[in-house]
């Protein structure tokens, strides 16, 4: 790598450089066998041995069954590493130490301060499908489906960042034996279903579910316990009256299955409730979720015949009494896809899905946000889908099926989350409360008078107020490990101090604020006219954090974990206070020091809000 070409440098990422230019060392030191060997370079730990380290020599003399120093230092004289680095050092059993030659630095940072901030674009341009929110239609949404939307929306716009065509596709529950129970009671019981709410829905399905649950284990015992006629005469009726709860609506679902065009109108007036709630929620919650990207259960339903059909026929799935099932040789458990009664299942409109989404939307990465309970169910249908091959795009190539599955949000009890009075907790009272508390938290540090904030209108306090609160719950959602239950402990997580969303929200409107204060935007002329100098061990060390930023976005659309990204931004936002209290910047004696210096803060606060952004977390100039 000739010096002259760190002008443009492929990225301004300074592991990716060293990985390439270590791996074409170890190619020419150790011959053709040795052609794409990883260095393992690691940042160390100590700033003694310099910024980075490569590991490699130790595994590498191993295998050779060579020196691991003397390996390290054929290596090294094989490198050329001159236009990023210092000479590298060998140092203890056989690492390769690296210290950046701090012109270098500048010369990244300045090549990723461009407006894609140093992202990789994905080499692959296949649709993704984001299987995201799927709330039930005539139930209140819970938690879960908040879960699901937040976590489903990151994971849109992190891909999307990287170029690729993300189909959210909010797979409603909207078909099906329940609802039509619903309708049936509802219509029995005459209620106008134009002047339905939500709760009138709710409650409705509950009893639905209700009047159809049976007992027949229970009279079964009774019987074999000689149960008085009273008990017995009980449990005939409930499970009498099960049965025809459930004849009913089956009857109600044949019908309109059959297009009868009265019982198509009230199921419509259904969802439309349904849906009013979902989007006042949403339109709070500031996702990328709309009506377009409906494709519910019932979108499917021509198909799921089909579905039968081509599993049967191709023997991969066997009739067992009278239902039709697929079974796996390393699990007791077979997938179910038709019924006895020839009714078709939750997993029989997932295999169609897989199907429409692999086929006819061209995606290669098919992924289910969805709560951890569904874990054996997704097992299942993707072992189905493989089976017959339904993973297959039209042009070839085989699409990953992944299931993101989620814990639970736990109360300070550690149960599920439920309210005061033992109801579960609806998605858009958590949301009101969050931005009331946001709100109110604002406000009160409005009234310092040296506050940014002061004297604000108050829909512009409100306005920030709603962006900490959902900010708040969004970062407590995404900044853990998934697939753990977590505490929903509203104190924490608007705190503005700790790894909240609020700190991060914080630290970057301070950095505004500060750019404020010298009356200069980010594209000021006389910031762009001065270059980065890095000197200081704290601004090499947040000039090293923001040179890592499109390896961490990267990763997080590799191993779809939005954690590691809130975990760089909490870093990152620390170098940045690290830095600002050891080198003054409004203050710098020098201007070319003091605008170099705004030039890091500047890089800064942008990659804080995009990356923020990327969570879904609104950044808002002032707070
Ligand atoms: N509606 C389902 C529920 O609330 C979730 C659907 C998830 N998506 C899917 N393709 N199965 O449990």
């Amino acid at each position: 790598m000739a010096a002259d070409t760190l002008a443009t440098p492929a990225t301004p990422d300074p592991v990716a450089l060293l990985d390439a230019a270590l791996r074409t060392a170890i190619h020419r030191a150790l011959g053709d066998d040795f052609a794409d060997v990883d260095p393992v370079i690691r940042p160390s730990q100590n700033p003694e041995f310099g910024d980075f380290q490569a590991n490699c020599a130790m595994a590498l003399a191993k295998r050779l069954g060579d020196q691991p120093r003397a390996l390290a230092e054929r290596i090294i004289i094989a490198a050329d590493l001159s236009a990023i680095a210092e000479a590298p050092e060998v140092a203890g059993p056989g690492f390769i130490n690296i210290s950046l030659r701090p012109e270098a630095i500048d010369g990244l940072l300045a090549a990723m301060d461009e407006p894609g901030l140093g992202v990789p674009p994905d080499p692959d341009q296949h649709p993704v499908v984001i299987d995201l929110c799927a709330v039930n239609v005539a139930k209140q949404m819970h938690v879960g489906h908040l879960r699901s939307t937040i976590i489903g929306d990151a994971l849109a716009r992190v891909m999307e960042r990287r170029g690729r065509t993300v189909h959210r596709e909010n797979h409603l529950g909207d078909w099906g034996l329940p609802i039509a129970m619903v309708l049936h009671e509802l219509r029995a019981a005459g209620v106008d279903l134009q002047a339905l709410r939500l709760e009138d829905l709710d409650a409705a399905y509950r009893d639905a579910q209700l009047s159809a649950r049976s007992d027949e284990p229970g009279l079964a015992a009774a019987r074999r316990l000689h149960a008085g006629p009273h008990r017995l005469a009980e449990l005939q009726e409930q499970n009498d009256g099960a049965r025809d709860a459930v004849d009913a609506a089956k009857a109600t679902l044949v019908k309109l299955q059959q297009g009868d065009p009265e019982l198509d109108r009230d199921w419509h007036r259904l969802i439309d409730c349904t849906l009013r709630s979902l989007y006042e929620a949403l339109e709070i919650l500031n996702v990328k979720l709309g009506p377009e990207h409906n494709r519910g259960e019932s979108f499917y339903r021509d198909r799921l015949a089909g579905v039968i059909d081509a599993y049967a026929e191709r023997g991969i799935a066997e009739e067992d009494d009278g239902a039709l099932v697929v079974r796996f040789e390393d699990r007791e458990r077979p997938l179910l896809i038709r019924k006895s009664d020839g009714g078709f299942l939750y997993a029989t409109t997932d295999l169609a899905a897989v199907h429409f989404r692999a086929a006819e939307l061209g995606a290669d990465r098919i992924i289910y946000v969805v709560d951890a309970r569904q874990r054996d169910h997704f097992r299942d249908v993707f072992d189905a889908v493989r089976r017959i091959g339904w993973d297959a795009t039209a042009d070839g190539a085989t699409a990953e099926l992944i299931h993101i599955p989620f814990g639970a949000v736990l109360g300070p009890d550690r149960k599920p989350l439920k309210t005061r009075s033992g109801e579960n907790v609806t998605l858009r009272s958590l949301l009101v409360e969050a931005c009331e508390r946001g709100t109110a938290e604002v406000r009160r540090r409005a009234t310092d008078p040296a506050a940014p904030t002061h004297g604000r209108s108050d829909d512009e306090l409100a306005a920030i107020g709603r962006a900490v609160g959902i900010g708040a719950i969004k970062y407590a959602d995404l900044s853990t490990d998934l697939v753990r239950d977590y505490l929903f402990d509203m104190d924490r997580m608007i705190s503005f101090e700790g790894n909240t969303g609020p700190y991060l929200q914080y630290a970057h409107a301070r950095i505004c604020s500060m750019f404020s204060r010298a009356e200069l935007a980010s594209d000021d002329e006389r910031l762009r006219a001065h270059s980065f100098a890095v000197h200081a061990p704290e601004e090499k060390q947040l000039a090293l954090l923001l040179l890592r930023y499109g390896a961490v976005v990267r990763d997080v659309t590799r191993t779809l974990e939005p954690h590691r990204l809130c975990t760089y931004l909490y870093e990152l936002a620390d170098a940045f206070s690290a830095f600002y209290q050891k080198c003054p910047v409004l203050k710098a004696p020098e201007e070319q020091v003091r605008f170099a210096r705004l030039r890091l803060a500047d890089l800064t606060r942008r990659v804080i809000a995009d990356g923020l952004d990327q969570l879904g977390i609104e950044a808002p100039p002032r707070m």
